[in-house]
């Protein structure tokens, strides 16, 4: 990472720190929870017996690879947001590595540790395969994915050896149900870049956690090891070491529900006491009241039609939804209409 990203980076937390804390109702977006540290626990969450949503996805993945496979075609350059450990990806790679076709694979995180070590993961594990890791945040991330998608075939095309016909088929994955993290406004607008940036014969993969009962979706965002709630209180100490926060983590409460009007866990850091929080980076000090929360994150569960219809605004077609015998998890195959 560059200084000035570095500290552009820096900048836009600090000011979006003092902008939460200074508003009535606090929120601060769930983007922050991914540092080193944020990023292994949400790992660790991914594991917890109640987090279903991440083997639901990968079983999806494991049973339907070869068909999302044929469908995107013979040669295909795999672009994914927010790629994390890659390990649901992974599933698809060795489905490609098997029928000898050659990977390349462009992964985009914000995180540079997950990145660096799920690049060199990769690599032990698909030696022959083209990956080219990405640190950056969705908007940046995919331009500059499609420019090395493009200078990659240039590069096929001038290399003698290769087929100079070929040409390739993009799959963006966005997996995880990642877009459930944002507004439903935020989400045309994302689906939207993403769409300008692809051709007709190109796809996008999508994971969506669908609405099902309560006590399901409760016990996923309060794990019993307690996994969620340390994911959670790392906003808070995120803060401490990088903008001199004197936060006291015993002080808040994890605190995760699912509001069945607005199908969404929504998830906040509820202050156990009257208190007085300075942050260093701001020379400020700011007063939380006793149950005051600061919301750190929403978690929006759809329907099937709900899908249809965000796809339909956002210039897409469904090709396929790929859900799960308890209709659970849906992975979408869109492409653009
Ligand atoms: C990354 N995202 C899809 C997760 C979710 O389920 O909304 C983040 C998470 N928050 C708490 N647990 C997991």
């Amino acid at each position: 990472m560059t200084l000035q990203q570095n500290n552009r980076e820096f900048e836009e937390f600090a000011s979006d720190v003092a902008r939460c804390l200074a508003s009535k109702n606090k929120y601060l977006s769930p983007k922050y929870f991914y540092d080193k540290v944020g990023s292994q626990l949400f790992e660790q969450i991914c594991l917890q017996p109640e987090y279903y949503l991440t083997r639901t996805e990968a079983s999806i993945l494991n049973k339907h690879a070869p068909l999302i496979s044929k469908l995107a075609g013979s040669n295909i350059q795999i672009i994914e947001l927010g790629s994390g450990s890659s390990s649901k990806t992974a599933i698809l790679l060795s489905y490609l590595s098997s029928q000898k076709k050659r990977i390349y694979y462009f992964p985009i995180d914000i995180s540079s540790s997950i990145l660096t070590e799920s690049e060199r993961k990769l690599k032990l594990q698909f030696p022959n395969a083209s990956i080219i890791g990405i640190r950056s945040d969705y908007d940046t991330g995919i331009d500059r994915a499609t420019t090395e998608c493009m200078a990659t075939e240039e590069k096929n095309k001038k290399n003698k050896k290769n087929n100079n016909n070929i040409s390739y088929t993009k799959l963006v994955l966005f997996l995880g149900s990642s877009i459930g993290n944002f507004e439903l406004i935020e989400a045309r607008t994302l689906l939207r870049s993403v769409r300008e940036k692809l051709h007709t014969n190109d796809f996008l993969l999508i994971g969506f956690d669908l609405q099902k009962d309560e006590s399901v979706l409760n016990a996923a965002y309060n794990d019993k090891a307690g996994m969620t709630a340390k994911f959670n209180l790392n906003l808070l100490a995120r803060i401490n070491r990088e903008l001199g926060g004197n936060f006291e983590l015993g002080k808040f409460e994890h605190y995760a529900f699912y509001s069945r009007e607005r199908h969404r866990i929504e998830m906040h850091l509820v202050s156990k006491t009257d208190q007085q929080l300075y942050i260093g980076a701001l020379g400020k000090t700011f007063a939380l009241r006793k149950g005051e929360s600061i919301h750190t994150e929403n978690s929006y569960k759809y329907s099937l039609s709900q899908i249809g219809a965000l796809a339909k605004d956002c210039g897409f077609t469904i090709e396929r939804n790929f859900t799960d015998k308890k209709r659970w998890f849906d992975l979408a195959l869109l492409s653009p209409s």
